[in-house]
């Protein structure tokens, strides 16, 4: 396939939680352009059935073709977990997912082969993780927790408040009592929690953070296939949202860990 290297990549996520994600690309992947597509005005998507997430997922996939993107991201843990096969059906360029990212390093870092996973209810329900993980490793053994509190706590930025605590030690208590060494932050709110879920897992569990998995995985197939954008010179970076763009600008801040440039609004 003939890509040309300055095409952007397209990231979607069902929100604003995509951003960590993005904040992760800009750091390993400092010159690539990125098209961010977050759907505000349907968020969330964790607590919706399989049909809907998958008909949202397919309207995205043709927004962000359109914008002739040389690669596609699901950042959202969810739609990765629910409608990948949509997307890829829809998609002519190479589509990158989270739960396949993330598996693959949980599986290289194990020593117990003990995995926790904590996400939305759709991701922990579709089973995804574990099948991602037995894939690699049959002899693996997953632990899951759905934690459906968590994305509207890290929304309001309560990352280490006393109720996120008290939440977080009653969704963890079944992964603690599993002794896992490992835990899957598999959704794009989690690594805004990672200080606190470290505090109530104990140092000696690895935390396996999937906006970075991510990152790593992107990166690798970039450099593989020789798709790095070749003008090293700063990037272009848009966000489209489907509502509330001043609230996505200064919520997203916050997961962007600097200042968010254009974001622009549109309607399916
Ligand atoms: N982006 C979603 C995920 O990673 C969390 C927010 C939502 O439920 O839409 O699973």
């Amino acid at each position: 396939m003939n890509i040309k290297t300055n095409r952007a990549i397209g990231v979607f996520d069902s929100g604003i939680g995509g951003l960590t994600v993005v904040r992760s690309l800009m750091e390993q992947l400092p010159f690539e352009n990125i098209i961010y597509f977050g759907d505000t005005a349907r968020v969330p998507y964790g607590i919706k059935s399989v049909e809907t997430i998958n008909r949202y997922a397919a309207q995205i996939t043709e927004f962000l073709i359109k914008k002739d993107v040389k690669l596609l991201i699901v950042a959202c843990n969810t739609m990765a977990a629910v409608a990948h096969q949509t997307i890829a059906d829809l998609s002519d360029v190479p589509v990158l997912e989270v739960i396949d990212a993330s598996a693959r390093i949980a599986i290289k870092n194990t020593r117990t082969k003990s995995i926790g996973v904590i996400g939305t209810p759709a991701t922990i329900n579709s089973n995804a993780y574990a099948r991602a993980i037995h894939l690699l490793d049959k002899k693996a053994k997953v632990f899951s927790q759905a934690c459906p509190l968590f994305v509207p706590l890290v929304e309001e930025g309560w990352f280490d408040h006393p109720a996120t605590k008290l939440i977080a030690q009653e969704y963890l208590k079944s992964v603690i009592a599993e002794q896992v060494d490992s835990l899957v932050l598999g959704c794009t709110h989690y690594p805004l929690l990672k200080p606190l879920l470290q505090d109530i897992m104990g140092k000696e569990v690895n935390l396996i953070d999937s906006a970075e998995a991510m990152a790593k995985t992107a990166s690798d197939l970039i450099n593989k296939q020789k798709i790095g954008n070749k003008k090293n010179s700063s990037p272009d970076y848009v966000f489209y949202v489907s509502d509330l763009p001043y609230r996505f600008q200064t919520i997203g801040e916050r997961f962007l860990g600097r200042t968010l440039g254009r974001v622009e609004l549109v309607s399916f």
